[in-house]
């Protein structure tokens, strides 16, 4: 049995991947600001009684470090980690405030290198670790209604990059997942301009099932590999467009947003 810690765990894939964990006989830590909604995910998993539930907001810095001690003596031990919590937006890039891309960082990037950083060492001195974080395929383009969470992205795939080329070689795996759309809700928490979350404003999102996603992300991430992309066929497309035809590529987008 491994203590599996899935960082943002009370809906949505992380709560799917918790399943999935659960399922495979691992002891799981569920974290996120939601109580009631962590403790909802925990009762309903195949094995509640090897499941741990630990609030905790990732945005506040100040907890970091009491929150990774909490998970690492909850069991004593931690194999691996799903850095999963995520904040998205949908709002004109001109007029999004400040503060509103402060926030889509600190989830989307800040918290899962500081904590990444916070776990590594400790890692190592148990002889091995497991770190996965969840970017997207939004990292490797710019939506106009989406430009700081495309940006939180992509850097933490950089810095994820650079923690695996240093840290392999401390006996810990390193692992980014790039998944495409996902049919959850995020988009009725994702922030407007102003920092409110969109809620029933929010536009339908269509993507592959969760559970689906979360047990391709499971399975992949007992491979060897570093980047593991799971998206539809015509995401594929998408992206082979904008890496060899980036114009054309932002011209359907643009056309596709309705700004052409
Ligand atoms: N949905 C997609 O189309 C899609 C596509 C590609 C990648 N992704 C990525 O996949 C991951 C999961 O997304 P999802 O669609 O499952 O999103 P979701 O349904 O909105 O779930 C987001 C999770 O993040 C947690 N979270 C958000 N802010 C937090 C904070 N300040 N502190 C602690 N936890 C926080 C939420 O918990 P609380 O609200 O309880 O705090 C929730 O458990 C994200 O990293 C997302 O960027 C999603």
């Amino acid at each position: 049995m491994k203590t599996v810690w899935i960082a943002g765990a009370s809906r949505g894939l992380g709560a799917e991947l918790a399943r999935v964990a659960s399922q495979q006989g691992h002891h799981v830590i569920l974290s996120g600001r939601d109580t009631v909604a962590l403790e909802a995910v925990r009762s309903a998993l195949p094995h509640p009684e090897h499941a741990t539930v630990l609030r905790a907001d990732f945005t506040d810095e100040s907890a970091l470090l009491p929150l990774i001690d909490c998970v690492w003596f909850a069991t004593g031990r931690l194999d691996v980690v799903y850095f999963c919590a995520g904040l998205a937006q949908w709002s004109d890039p001109l007029l999004t405030r400040n503060n509103v891309e402060a926030q889509l960082f600190a989830v989307n990037y800040r918290f899962p290198v500081q904590a990444a950083k916070e776990l590594a060492p400790r890692m190592a001195s148990q002889g091995s670790g497991h770190l996965v974080a969840i970017g997207s395929i939004a990292a490797e383009f710019g939506q106009p209604q989406s430009a700081a969470y495309g940006a939180s992205k992509a850097a933490l795939e950089r810095h994820w990059e650079a923690f695996y080329a240093a840290w392999s070689p401390l006996g810990l795996k390193l692992q980014l997942v790039q998944p495409g759309v996902i049919g959850t809700s995020i988009m009725q928490s994702a922030l407007d301009e102003s920092g409110r979350p969109l809620g029933k404003a929010a536009k339908t999102h269509f993507g592959m099932d969760p559970a689906e996603m979360a047990r391709r992300i499971f399975q992949a991430s007992r491979s060897s590999r570093f980047k593991i992309r799971i998206v539809s066929p015509s995401e594929r497309v998408a992206l082979l467009l904008h890496r060899w035809m980036p114009t054309l590529f932002y011209t359907l987008l643009r056309k596709r947003h309705g700004t052409a």
